[in-house]
C-alpha cells in the first residue's frame, strides 16, 4: 500500500460537453494506471457549450461510479496550477487522430513551459472509440439519430431531454408536425 505522498495522481482535463464513450476509455485506462484520477471540466472554454459546467460534473460522477479512485470536478484558469494544487503531476490527454496531435502537442509544450515539472502523457482510446468526438454525438442526437453505442447511459438520457421536441429544438417555422 503506497503512503499519500507516493501515491500517483494524475488529472484529466477537458471539456466533455458532453462525455463519450471514447472519453469513458481513457478514464478507465487512467484510472487503472494511476492511484487517483482528478477528471476536470474546464470552465473557461472558448467554445459554446450545450451542457454548463456543473451539468458535465454532474454527468461525469454518474459515469464513473465504476471507478473509486475518479473524482470528476471543474476547474477555472491554468490547468498546471490546477493540476499541483490537486498534487498532481501528471495531465492525461486522449488522443484520437493524427488531427489531433498538433494542438495537443501545442498545447502540451506550452504547459512543460508553464511547469517543467509536470508531465503531459498521451493514452489512446480503443481503435472502436478513435472518430468519436462530442461534436458528433451532439449532431447525431440533434437530428435525431441513435447515440446509444456512442455515449455512456447518463449521456444518452440528458442528451434525449436537451434535444427533445419541440422546446429545445423545434421544427422551423413552416415545417408543422404531421396530424394524425
Ligand atoms: O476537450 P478540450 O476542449 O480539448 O479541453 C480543453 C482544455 C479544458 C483541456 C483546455 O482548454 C485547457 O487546458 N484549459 C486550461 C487553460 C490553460 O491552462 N492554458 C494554458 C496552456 S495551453
Amino acid at each position: 500500500m503506497k503512503t499519500p505522498e507516493k501515491a500517483l495522481a494524475a488529472v484529466y482535463p477537458g471539456s466533455f460537453d458532453p462525455a463519450t464513450n471514447g472519453h469513458l476509455d481513457v478514464i478507465e485506462r487512467a484510472a487503472t494506471t494511476f492511484d487517483r484520477l482528478v477528471v476536470a471540466v474546464g470552465r473557461n472554454s472558448t467554445k459554446t457549450p450545450l451542457f454548463t459546467p456543473d451539468e458535465r460534473v454532474e454527468i461525469l460522477r454518474a459515469c464513473c461510479t465504476p471507478w473509486p479512485n475518479v473524482s470528476v470536478t471543474t476547474f477555472d484558469g491554468m490547468l498546471v496550477n490546477f493540476a499541483r494544487e490537486r498534487g498532481a503531476r501528471v495531465l492525461i490527454k486522449g488522443l484520437r487522430a493524427v488531427s489531433d496531435f498538433e494542438y495537443e502537442f501545442q498545447m502540451a509544450l506550452a504547459n512543460r513551459h508553464l511547469a517543467p515539472d509536470i508531465e503531459t502523457l498521451f493514452l489512446m482510446a480503443g481503435a472502436e472509440h478513435l472518430y468519436l468526438s462530442s461534436s458528433i454525438v451532439k449532431e447525431i442526437a440533434r437530428l435525431g439519430g441513435d447515440i446509444a453505442a456512442l455515449v455512456p447511459p447518463p449521456v444518452e438520457a440528458r442528451l434525449k431531454e436537451k434535444f427533445a421536441r419541440p422546446a429545445a429544438n423545434p421544427l422551423p417555422a413552416g415545417d408543422e408536425p404531421l396530424k394524425t
